[in-house]
C-alpha cells in the first residue's frame, strides 16, 4: 500500500483559553510569546520542518492579530532597512508566509477540538494531514512532528504523539488502550478521554501532535458530544482503533503545556535557559532567586 505525504496541517486556534484570562480576553493563547516568539511561530517552525506546504487555521472571533502576525509588514520592513538593522529584518522575514500557503476558517461556536478540526474538512480533502496545537510546545533536537512523519511512513493509518504520564495526572488526557508495545511506536485497540486515574488504560498520554487518515472527518460528521459536552478528537480517533489503524508514538523530546500556567512559566524558563543570548544573565538571576528562597526558609 502506497502511502501519501503529509503536506498540509490543521492548527486549531478557535478555543476561548479561559486559563489565561484575563489575557485573553483581547489577546489570543497563540499569540503569547514565550522568550521573543509567539507559541503560534513554534509550531509553524515544526510544521514546516516536516514538509508541511499548506497550512489550515480554524480560527473564531477575535483572533485577527494571529492573521496579522503572519503578514507582511511593510512600513516595519522599511524602517528596518532604513536603520540598517539587518539582523532584526531577518527575523522578521523569518515569520512571513507565502501568499496562499495559509487558509482560515471560522469555528462559529468553540464546541471542542474534534468540531474545530472537522471545520477543515473541505481544505482537507481527501488527504492524510497533521494537526498541532499551538500551546503543546516541545524541545527537541529533531522536531517532533519530523520524527512522526518519519514512522508514519512506515505505518500509515492514525498516529498520535504519546508520551508516558504519572496516575495523578492522567484524566487530564486522552490515554491509550495499547495493543502491541513496540516500543516507540505502539498499536492501539482503544482511546479514552480523560479517564479517572483507576479507569486509565495504560499511562501512555496523548499530546498536541497528530497525523490523521481523511476517514477521521467522516467519523466527526457523525459524532456525538463526547465527555465535557464537547466533540471530541479522542473519540473520533479512536474508532479507528478496532481495525487496528491507531498508532501512539512515543517521540524524543520534552512537551511543555503553554495551555497551563504552571506549563508556560515552566517553559519560559527551559527556553531562556537554552537561548545562548539569554542563558548567562538570566541563568545567574535564577540561581541567586533559588539562593534567596532558601535563605528565606
Ligand atoms: P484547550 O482544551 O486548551 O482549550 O484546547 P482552550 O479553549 O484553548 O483553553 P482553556 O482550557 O479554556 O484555557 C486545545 C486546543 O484546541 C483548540 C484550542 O484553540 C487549543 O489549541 N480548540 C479547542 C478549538 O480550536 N476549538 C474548540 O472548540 C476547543
Amino acid at each position: 500500500m502506497k502511502i501519501k505525504k503529509v503536506t498540509k496541517a490543521v492548527f486549531p486556534v478557535a478555543g476561548m483559553g479561559t486559563r489565561f484570562l484575563p489575557a485573553t480576553k483581547s489577546i489570543p493563547k497563540e499569540i503569547m510569546t514565550l522568550v521573543d516568539r509567539p507559541l503560534i511561530q513554534y509550531a509553524i517552525d515544526e510544521a514546516r520542518a516536516a514538509g508541511i506546504k499548506d497550512f489550515i487555521f480554524v480560527t473564531s472571533r477575535g483572533k485577527s492579530a494571529l492573521e496579522d502576525y503572519f503578514d507582511y509588514s511593510p512600513e516595519l520592513e522599511t524602517a528596518l532597512k532604513r536603520a540598517g538593522k539587518t539582523d532584526l529584518l531577518e527575523i522578521l522575514k523569518s515569520t512571513n508566509m507565502d501568499s496562499g500557503a495559509i487558509a482560515y476558517v471560522r469555528q462559529n461556536r468553540a464546541m471542542g477540538l474534534g468540531h474545530a478540526v472537522w471545520c477543515a474538512r473541505k481544505l482537507v480533502g481527501d488527504e492524510p494531514f497533521a494537526v498541532l496545537l499551538a500551546d503543546d510546545v516541545i524541545a527537541a533536537e529533531k522536531p517532533c512532528l519530523q520524527q512522526m512523519v518519519e514512522a508514519y511512513a512506515e505505518t500509515g493509518g492514525n498516529m498520535v504523539a504519546a508520551m508516558e504520564v504519572s496516575p495523578q495526572r492522567i484524566s487530564s488526557y486522552g490515554v491509550l488502550d495499547v495493543d502491541q508495545d513496540n516500543g516507540n511506536v505502539v498499536r492501539a485497540k482503544g482511546m479514552v478521554e480523560k479517564p479517572k486515574s483507576e479507569d486509565a488504560p495504560s499511562n501512555l498520554a496523548v499530546i498536541g501532535r497528530y497525523i490523521l487518515s481523511p476517514k477521521i472527518m467522516t467519523n466527526l460528521n457523525k459524532m456525538k458530544q463526547g465527555a465535557g459536552g464537547e466533540i471530541q478528537l479522542t473519540d473520533a480517533i479512536a474508532e479507528e482503533a478496532a481495525s487496528g489503524q491507531v498508532f501512539g508514538f512515543r517521540f524524543r523530546g520534552q512537551r511543555y503545556d503553554c495551555g497551563s500556567k504552571a506549563g508556560f512559566l515552566q517553559a519560559t524558563v527551559a527556553f531562556g535557559l537554552s537561548r545562548p543570548d539569554l542563558a548567562e544573565e538570566f541563568g545567574a538571576y535564577l540561581h541567586d532567586m533559588m539562593a534567596l528562597q532558601k535563605a528565606a526558609q
